[in-house]
Parts: C-alpha cells; sequence; structure tokens
C-alpha cells in the first residue's frame, strides 16, 4: 500500500510548467517527507536516452506510434525504478507531465485512439496514478509567445498551433473526465499568482494524504 503522495503538472509547451516547479522548489518544505522532482519523458539515465531520441529536431519524422510507444517505454523505466519505490518510501513526487501528456499529445494531438493507450496504461500504469495532476492553462498564442520569446528548446516546440489547441483541448477533456484529480490552473496571471495557486492546492493534497497515514 502506497503512502507517498504523486503529483505530476502538465500543460502546453510554454504553459509555464518549468517555471512554476522552480517556485514549488525553493518554497515547499514537508517535515518528515522526501520530496522526489523528476520529469518525463526521462527521470532515469536509460528513460533520458529515450528522451534524447522523443525531443530531438532531426526526428521530426518520427510516426505516430512510434512516439506514443517510446513515451511509453520511457514510463515504464520511470514507474518501476524512481515513482513506485519513492511512493512506497512514502515520499513526495513531483514530475513535470506524466501520463496525461500522452493522451493530449499522442492522442489528442496526433489521432491515435484512446483504446490503445488505456491498453498501454493496463501495462504500464496499472494503479501508479497521481494523486493529483496540476494542469496549466493559458491561451495557445500566449504560450506560443513565451516559446517564442523563450526559444525552442525540441522538436515539441516547433509544432503548429492547430496541433496545440487539439493537446490543450485533449488536457481539458482528460480534467472534465476526471475533475478529481485534475486541477485545471490558469497560469495566463503573472508567475507568483499561478505559483500561488498551486501551491494552495499541493498543500492541500500533502495535509489530505498525510491524515491517511
Ligand atoms: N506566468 C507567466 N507569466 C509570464 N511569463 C511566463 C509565465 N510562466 C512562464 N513564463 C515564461 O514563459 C516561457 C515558457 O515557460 P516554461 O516554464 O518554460 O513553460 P513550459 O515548461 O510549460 O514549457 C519562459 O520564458 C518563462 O519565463
Ligand atoms: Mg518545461
Amino acid at each position: 500500500m502506497k503512502s507517498g503522495v504523486f503529483i505530476s503538472l502538465e500543460g502546453i509547451e510554454g504553459a509555464g510548467k518549468t517555471t512554476v516547479l522552480k517556485s514549488i522548489q525553493t518554497e515547499l518544505q514537508v517535515p518528515d517527507r522526501q520530496i522526489i522532482y523528476t520529469r518525463e519523458p526521462g527521470g532515469t539515465p536509460i528513460a533520458e536516452r529515450i528522451r534524447t531520441l522523443l525531443t530531438a529536431h532531426e526526428n521530426k519524422n518520427m510516426l505516430p506510434m512510434t512516439e506514443l510507444l517510446m513515451m511509453y517505454a520511457s514510463r515504464n523505466e520511470h514507474i518501476q525504478t524512481i515513482i513506485k519505490p519513492a511512493l512506497e518510501r512514502g515520499d513526495i513526487v513531483i514530475s513535470d507531465r506524466f501520463v496525461d501528456a500522452s493522451y493530449a499529445y499522442q492522442g489528442a494531438g496526433r489521432h491515435i485512439p484512446e483504446p490503445i493507450l488505456e491498453t498501454l496504461d493496463q501495462w504500464v500504469i496499472e494503479s501508479c496514478m497521481p494523486d493529483l495532476t496540476i494542469c496549466l492553462t493559458a491561451p495557445v498564442e500566449l504560450c506560443l509567445e513565451r516559446v517564442y520569446s523563450r526559444g525552442n528548446q525540441d522538436r515539441f516546440d516547433e509544432e503548429s498551433a492547430s496541433f496545440f489547441v487539439a493537446t490543450q483541448l485533449g488536457y481539458q477533456q482528460r480534467a472534465k473526465d476526471d475533475p478529481t484529480r485534475i486541477r485545471l490552473i490558469d497560469s495566463s496571471k503573472n508567475p507568483e499568482a499561478v505559483s500561488a495557486n498551486v501551491m494552495t492546492c499541493i498543500h492541500d493534497m500533502i495535509k489530505a494524504k498525510s491524515k491517511k497515514r
């Protein structure tokens, strides 16, 4: 029986995930619990090598199914070697992206049918779902302006506005289907306001889970 707390952070490119994560890293302190910061794709040496393949600009012609299977290969390494052991120790795991990203990007964005993702979930995720998922949302044009001013970092940053409209709709649909776990947070506000809202959600979840221990 897991006793840790698993939190994932989601949103399209430029939504502000990395920015929020930096402020969580400076602000979040929980007595008696270790906090593990990690990311997908990646999070382990093997999964980071898969990330390099997934994000390389020269792999722009990768087939959607190849992309999906590599995401799940990376996720399998991440869950088995990092997330599950940490949750069993009672740690707090905070991941920059997790399974909802596959539904948004490879599902809604690249049109892979959901039953395929659900089948992979049965094999790879099992019951290892986040307790809380924070999904940052802001108008797509604003997110793309931010990516433009930050500079493209990888293959996904080069996708079209219409791809990100579909991807964001995918996230919003996931949130509608699972409103207790997934919290949509408006990230068009200033970084301090966004972080404050995210911190409130995280503190509430940690408090709720700690009562159950
Ligand atoms: N709330 C915000 N207001 C204004 N600019 C932001 C905000 N959040 C992030 N940014 C800027 O937008 C760019 C993309 O943010 P980032 O955190 O890298 O997004 P993501 O990790 O979701 O792709 C960065 O240059 C960052 O400084
Ligand atoms: Mg980021």
